[in-house]
């Protein structure tokens, strides 16, 4: 199968390389850029662990085809930080115990990014809604609201929480 050249902005790099046709965008990530934050969970649509925003809305990396994001601007969690630290939302997750094993992680931060770059100030609704395509076996859950509403009041303060 003869491969297909791809361009794609990446985290704000423009990144050209060559994929297989029936690639995923997960493993272009994860195998031809080395960016290994989105993960694999189930690998089938289910989970959300493998997130990541293409041209601005949040995709499932695993059943996306990375030849058809050809051209498109694509946002994974390595890079929501803010200028090399992390963002409100990052470390909010960790003060309020949103993450244990973490693997699950990376699909909740390109979520809440997404979430709070369409809504700065959601209700509580809206949070849940927006965080239901996303699964945890660690939290229940509770943890990671406490976080987002966290982060909101740290970023309506202007500044991280302490
Ligand atoms: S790994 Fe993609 S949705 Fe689970
Ligand atoms: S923190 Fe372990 S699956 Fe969510």
């Amino acid at each position: 199968m003869s491969k297909v050249l791809l361009k794609l902005v990446v985290n704000g790099r423009p990144q050209e390389f060559a994929c297989e046709p029936n690639q995923t965008l997960l493993d272009a990530l994860r195998q031809d850029l080395g960016l290994t934050g989105s993960k694999r969970g189930c690998d089938d649509s289910s989970c959300g662990a493998c997130t990541v925003q293409v041209d601005g809305v949040p995709m499932l990396a695993c059943t996306l085809l990375a030849a058809g994001c050809d051209g498109q601007e694509i946002v994974t969690v390595e890079g929501i930080a803010d200028h090399g630290s992390l963002a409100a939302i990052q470390k909010a997750f960790g003060e309020w115990g949103g993450s244990q094993c973490g693997f699950c992680t990376p699909g909740f931060m390109i979520t809440v990014h997404w979430l709070l770059g369409q809504n700065p100030n959601p209700t509580e609704e809206e949070i849940r809604t927006a965080l239901s395509g996303n699964l945890c076996r660690c939290t229940g859950y509770n943890q990671m609201y406490s976080a987002v509403k966290a982060a909101i009041a740290a970023e309506q303060r202007g500044k991280v929480p302490r």
